[in-house]
């Protein structure tokens, strides 16, 4: 059935220029930092899923568990006839879902929404080629700005997984959530995937894991700045640094430098001097509890209907629809 072809709400140099304009502005500013939407070209969402399949980061094989659980009940729940999944990357155990709601009979259109193409286009034909009857309508977007693009229809689910929730920075998850409000109607539900607060050393260890292949990911958006805006930042001149902030409740990921150095960012004009040790932050993990979700949602006009965690507490899903 139909693999529809990407729809692309992200022309390349709208995200150039976006990417020039947060670049500026992040590394131009103390402490400095680098927005995450940057980690995921090709190679980062490739280093990405190697991630999930790491010993130490737990947080995809408790979602896995919680989905295997549940999506019999999520889907005669939500009945839905279309999944849009926000950030889909490799869709892996969106096929859980896929599975549970073509069985339930409901099913005719998956749309997997993502701002890096490459792993779209893959995923896409991967599961067109799994799902034959069920329609495929890949969407490259920001989450943040194009919502508002979403197909419309009846009974949608909206599923937001992998804890992605957790990368944005408070202000910007409320007006997150507050456009996923705005674009659901009664009868759709918004499917949320949130990782738990737990002790600092599972949480350390899941993003500096012992292969390395975290720190990699994170190195990666370095050349990605390189590659995009003719930079000349040294990846390996940077140390990977995961910190637990226990006021937040938030991993944060760092860049550290290794030395005293003049980076160029020449497409904008830009000279970066670091001290030996200076940081530059890519990346916060916000971490939740289960009566935040409930009240952050609630505050954003959704009510949970359901709230699951795996067996050993580690990760929740949630069930919420439009008030
Ligand atoms: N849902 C998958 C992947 C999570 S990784 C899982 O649960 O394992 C986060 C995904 O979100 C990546 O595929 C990345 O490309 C995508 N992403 C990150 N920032 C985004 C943005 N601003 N808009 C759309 N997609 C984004
Ligand atoms: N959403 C994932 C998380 O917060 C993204 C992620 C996992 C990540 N490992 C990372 C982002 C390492 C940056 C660096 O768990």
């Amino acid at each position: 059935m139909p693999l529809s072809d990407l729809a692309v709400h992200l022309a390349p140099e709208s995200l150039a220029e976006q990417m020039a304009e947060d670049v500026r502005a992040g590394l131009g500013s103390r402490p400095r930092t680098l927005p995450p939407k940057y980690f995921y070209d090709a190679r980062g969402s490739e280093l990405f899923d190697e991630i999930t399949r790491l010993p130490e980061y737990y947080p995809t094989r408790a979602e896995r568990e919680i989905l295997d659980a549940r999506v019999g009940e999520i889907a005669s729940v939500t009945a839905a006839e279309t999944l849009i999944e926000l950030g889909s990357g490799t869709s892996e155990k969106t096929r859980l879902l896929l599975r549970a709601l073509r069985d339930h009979g409901t099913l005719n259109r998956f749309v997997p929404f993502d701002v890096d193409p490459a792993v779209l286009q893959e995923a896409s034909r991967a599961v067109a080629g799994e799902f034959p009857g069920l329609a495929v309508a890949p969407v490259v977007g920001d989450f943040e700005r194009h919502l508002g693009e979403l197909p419309a229809g009846p009974r949608r689910l909206l599923a937001f997984l992998g804890s992605t929730i957790g990368n944005f920075e408070p202000a910007q998850r409320t007006a997150f959530l507050a456009a996923v409000r705005g674009t659901l109607s009664a009868g759709d539900h918004f499917l949320l995937g949130t990782d738990l607060v737990k002790s600092p050393a599972r949480l350390v260890a899941a993003y500096a894991d012992s292969r390395g292949v975290t720190a990699a990911f994170n190195r990666n958006v370095l050349a990605v700045l390189d590659r995009e805006l003719d930079a000349d930042f040294d990846p390996d001149a940077f140390e990977h640094v995961a910190v637990w902030d226990a006021e937040h409740e938030w991993i944060e990921m760092r860049l550290r430098s290794r030395t005293r150095q003049r980076v160029h960012v020449r497409a904008i004009s830009l000279v970066v001097d670091l001290e030996e040790g200076e940081e530059i932050r890519t990346e916060i993990s916000a971490k939740f509890r289960p009566e935040s979700i409930t009240r952050e949602l609630a505050r954003a006009g959704l009510r949970v209907t359901d709230l699951w965690t795996d067996a050993a507490g580690d990760f929740a899903l949630s069930l919420s629809t439009p008030v």
